[in-house]
C-alpha cells in the first residue's frame, strides 16, 4: 500500500524485490537509481515520504550499504529526494510535473493550425537521390574537381589562424561576401557591396530568412504556377497565403485585378529561366513587376538558381540590377555551380531595408561552415570557379544536345520541348494521354529519376502534363537507351491503356 501521509515511512514493498544480477544486467546501483526514480514519477513513492535507511535497503536489497548510498547521493543531486537529518525523503515535485510524468503520454499532438502547415509542406519527392540519371538540378558530380577543391580547403585549413574553428561573422566570412558582391556585379549585373550579402544555407535559406525578415502569418505570396516547390514549402511555413500565378512562355502572368484582389507582401519567381518550364521573364513584364510591386510595397524574391549556365545567346542579366533600388531580394546558390551538399546560398538585400534589418539578421545567425566559405572565397579569387564554370558549360551544352537528339529520335510520342536556353534540365510536355506521374513512379523502379511536370503546379492544368529530365548528372551516350525506356513506360502509362491492353 502507498503511504501519502508526509514525513511517513514509504511504502518500501517495490523495493523489495531483488535487483537485477549476472552477465547483461545493468549495475545495481544504476538499477536501483532507476527503479526509484520511476516509483517517485509514477506517485508510488509520494512527496514527503521517507525512503528506507540506507542501512535497511541494503539488506532487503542485498547489495552494499555503499550502493545505496550513492544512488540517494544521486537522486538528491537531481532534485528527486531532500536529505536532512531526518533521513532521506521524496521530494515535493509540482503537481504539473508529477503528472506530466504519470500520465507519460506521447507529446501533444499539434494544434490544428500546425497539423495544417505540417500537410501543406509534405514534399512530392520521393527520391532525394542525385545520383540516379535524368534527376532535375543535380550537377555532374562526378566531374567535380575534388582534388582542387581538397587541396583549397587543406590551405584554407593552414592559412587560418584557430580562431577560424570560433563562430564567424553572422552574414557571412567577409572574404566569401566580397569574392560574391564582385562577381554578381560582373556576371549577373545585380548592383550590390559585400555588407548586403548574406551567406545562407543554400537558396533554401534565403528564401526561409526573406520570409521570417519581412511577413508576418496571412500575408500573401505569390509563386509561380508551376513552380519551384521549395518555395512554395519556406511560405508554407511561414503560414503565409500563397497565391499560384500562372507562367508562360514570357515567365509570370500577372491578372490585372490581382494587385487589388490579393495584393502581395512577397513575390518569388525565377526570371532568368523559370523552374520547370525555362521561360524567361520578358523585360516588358520585368518593368512592370518591379512598378507595381514598388507601388504595392511588395517584395520580389528574385531566385537566379542557374543562371551560370547559359547555353544560347548572351547571358540575360538579373532583374535585381534593372534599376537603382529596385524592390528585390536576389537569392543564389552554389549547389548548381559546385556541388548541392555544400550548401552554400547567398542573399542579396535590397538598399532601402539592409541596414534596418542587419543588426537583426547578426542577432538571428550564427557565422558557421566558416572553412568551406574561405574555400568558396579561394576557389573564386584564384579563377577555379570560372574555369570550373566553363568546363561544366560546355559538359552540359554536350549533355543537353545529346537529350535533345534521344527524345527526337526515340521518344515516338508527340511531345514538345519547353526551355533549354540555360541550367540543367529539359522540360518536356506530354499529350494528357500520358500519365507524368505513372511514367515517374515506374521510372524510379527503373532507376531513372525524372520529375513529373504537374508535381510542381499548385492548381495544375492539362498542360501541366510531361517530364522535368535532367542532363547534368546523366553522360550522354546513355540518353538513347533511357529515352527508350521512358518511351516504353509512357505506352504503358497511357490513361486508356488498359482498354486497348484489353484482349479481344
Ligand atoms: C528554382 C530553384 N531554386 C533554388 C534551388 C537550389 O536550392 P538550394 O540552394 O537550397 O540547394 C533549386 C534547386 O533545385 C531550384 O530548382
Amino acid at each position: 500500500m502507498i503511504n501519502n501521509t508526509v514525513g511517513e515511512p514509504a511504502d518500501t514493498s517495490l523495493l523489495s524485490s531483488p535487483l537485477l544480477r549476472g552477465p547483461g544486467a545493468l549495475p545495481r546501483q544504476r538499477q536501483l537509481i532507476q527503479r526509484l526514480k520511476q516509483a517517485i514519477l509514477a506517485g508510488q513513492l509520494p512527496a514527503g515520504g521517507k525512503l528506507p535507511s540506507s542501512r535497511t535497503l541494503s539488506e532487503e536489497l542485498d547489495i552494499s550499504r555503499n550502493t545505496v548510498l550513492i544512488a540517494y547521493e544521486q537522486l538528491t543531486a537531481e532534485g528527486y529526494v531532500i536529505a536532512d537529518r531526518q533521513g532521506t525523503r521524496v521530494a515535493p515535485l509540482s503537481a504539473a510535473a508529477s503528472s506530466a510524468a504519470r500520465h507519460a503520454a506521447p507529446a501533444a499532438a499539434p494544434s490544428s493550425a500546425t497539423a495544417t502547415r505540417l500537410t501543406r509542406i509534405v514534399s512530392a519527392r520521393h527520391a532525394h537521390d542525385g545520383s540516379l540519371p535524368m534527376t532535375p538540378g543535380t550537377p555532374a558530380l562526378t566531374q567535380f574537381p575534388v582534388n582542387a577543391w581538397r587541396r583549397a580547403q587543406d590551405r584554407a585549413l593552414q592559412t587560418a589562424p584557430a580562431t577560424v574553428l570560433g563562430y564567424g561573422h553572422p552574414l557571412g566570412e567577409p572574404a566569401l561576401r566580397e569574392a560574391i558582391a564582385q562577381y554578381l556585379r560582373v556576371s549577373r549585373g545585380v548592383r550590390c557591396e559585400a555588407s548586403r550579402i548574406v551567406i545562407t544555407e543554400g537558396a533554401q535559406g534565403a528564401l526561409a530568412l526573406c520570409v521570417q525578415l519581412l511577413t508576418n502569418p496571412g500575408d500573401t505570396a505569390w509563386l509561380e504556377d508551376p513552380g519551384y516547390r521549395g518555395a512554395k514549402s519556406a511560405f508554407h511555413a511561414g503560414d503565409l497565403d500563397v497565391v499560384a500565378m500562372r507562367v508562360d512562355a514570357d515567365g509570370i502572368v500577372i491578372p490585372e485585378g490581382a494587385w487589388t484582389a490579393q495584393p502581395p507582401r512577397l513575390i518569388q519567381i525565377t526570371p532568368t529561366h523559370q523552374y520547370p518550364t525555362g521561360a524567361v521573364l520578358s523585360l516588358t513584364r520585368r518593368l512592370d513587376l518591379l512598378a507595381r510591386a514598388r507601388r504595392a510595397g511588395a517584395w520580389i524574391i528574385e531566385d537566379d538558381y542557374d543562371s551560370e549556365f547559359r547555353h544560347q545567346g548572351e547571358p540575360i542579366a538579373a532583374m535585381q540590377g534593372l534599376l537603382p533600388d529596385a524592390p528585390v531580394l536576389y537569392v543564389g546558390t552554389f549547389s548548381k555551380t559546385m556541388f548541392p551538399a555544400l550548401r552554400l546560398g547567398f542573399l542579396v538585400l535590397p538598399e532601402a531595408i539592409a541596414s534596418q534589418a542587419t543588426p537583426s539578421i547578426v542577432e538571428m545567425l550564427r557565422g558557421g561552415h566558416r572553412l568551406e566559405q574561405l574555400t568558396m572565397a579561394a576557389f573564386i579569387e584564384n579563377g577555379q570557379f570560372s574555369r570550373h564554370l566553363g568546363r561544366m558549360r560546355r559538359l552540359y551544352r554536350e549533355r543537353q544536345a545529346a537529350l535533345r537528339e534521344a527524345l527526337a529520335a526515340h521518344l515516338g510520342i508527340d511531345h514538345e520541348v519547353l526551355g533549354g536556353h540555360s541550367g540543367l534540365h529539359l522540360t518536356v510536355r506530354l499529350p494528357p494521354a500520358f500519365s507524368d506521374v505513372g511514367i515517374v513512379e515506374q521510372s524510379r523502379r527503373l532507376g531513372m529519376n525524372p520529375s513529373a511536370l504537374s508535381s510542381f503546379a499548385i492548381a495544375p492544368l492539362a498542360e501541366d502534363n510531361g517530364l522535368v529530365i535532367g542532363y547534368g548528372n546523366t553522360a550522354a551516350e546513355r540518353f538513347p537507351a533511357l529515352v527508350r525506356r521512358i518511351r516504353d513506360l509512357a505506352l504503358g502509362s497511357r490513361r486508356d491503356a488498359t482498354a486497348d491492353a484489353r484482349p479481344r
